[in-house]
């Protein structure tokens, strides 16, 4: 059955514990904590103090997506804060310290990934897929919430599925951004593990319903 991530960038910060435990209690299979530098993105959200706060107030597993510029340089802070997966982009580092990134995330004993974003082909991806926990396909361009899913990254997708198949079948595939109970099926069917919703989960008054509506479209 697909895993349900929800992004908390469309909750409502104010009363961040309560939106947590409304997804916990709805069925929701990871927190997606989407974390913006105003640098690798053309926004800022929230960071390493947030994630602290989230270890202690849940018991759920936090899949940190980092959109920041040389990852390399926080991902062990964000272990120590309390992620239990963290995922960066391949965009946003030199290839020798997204290996060493993605060594020291693995030291600190946690899940580790890496993103492209819709411009960057899957092959890229390839050097580094036998040594990661998951995949992360953005089908949007990354920094805000509540855009179109782009239909064309589900080619994508697919061959990022067969790849997975093929040299690491335990890393599971991600696909972040425009998921809906429309666009789900599509993901689905193009192979997807893991279904990041922010506005299609948050913005509804019944969160339970809403992850359902995703889960079984
Ligand atoms: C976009 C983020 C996504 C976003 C998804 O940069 O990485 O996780 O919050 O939001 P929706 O589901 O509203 O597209
Ligand atoms: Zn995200």
């Amino acid at each position: 059955m697909v895993k349900i991530a929800p992004s908390i960038l469309s909750a409502d910060f104010c009363r961040l514990g309560a939106e947590v435990e409304d997804i916990r209690r709805g069925g929701a299979d990871y927190v997606h904590v989407d974390v913006m530098d105003g640098i690798f993105v053309p926004n800022i959200s929230i960071g390493i103090p947030v994630v602290k706060s989230l270890r202690n107030s849940t018991d759920m597993f936090l899949d940190v997506h980092l959109m920041i510029d040389r990852p390399h340089r926080y991902v062990e802070e964000f272990c120590k804060a309390g992620a239990d997966l963290v995922v960066f982009h391949v965009e946003a580092d030199q290839p020798q310290d997204l290996l060493a990134a993605i060594a020291t995330v693995k030291a600190m004993g946690k899940k580790v990934g890496l993103s492209v974003k819709p411009k960057t082909p899957a092959e890229v991806l390839r050097p580094y897929l036998d040594q990661l926990d998951l995949v992360l396909v953005m089908t949007v361009e990354p920094g805000f919430g509540g855009q179109s899913f782009m239909h064309d990254m589900l080619p994508k997708i697919a061959a990022l599925r067969q790849m997975i198949d093929e040299m690491n079948p335990g890393c599971e595939l991600e696909v972040d951004g425009g998921v809906d109970p429309n666009t789900a099926p599509l993901c689905k069917q193009a192979g997807a593990d893991v279904l990041v919703a922010g506005s299609a989960v948050f913005k509804k008054p019944d969160r339970a319903e809403a992850i359902r509506a995703i889960r079984e479209s």
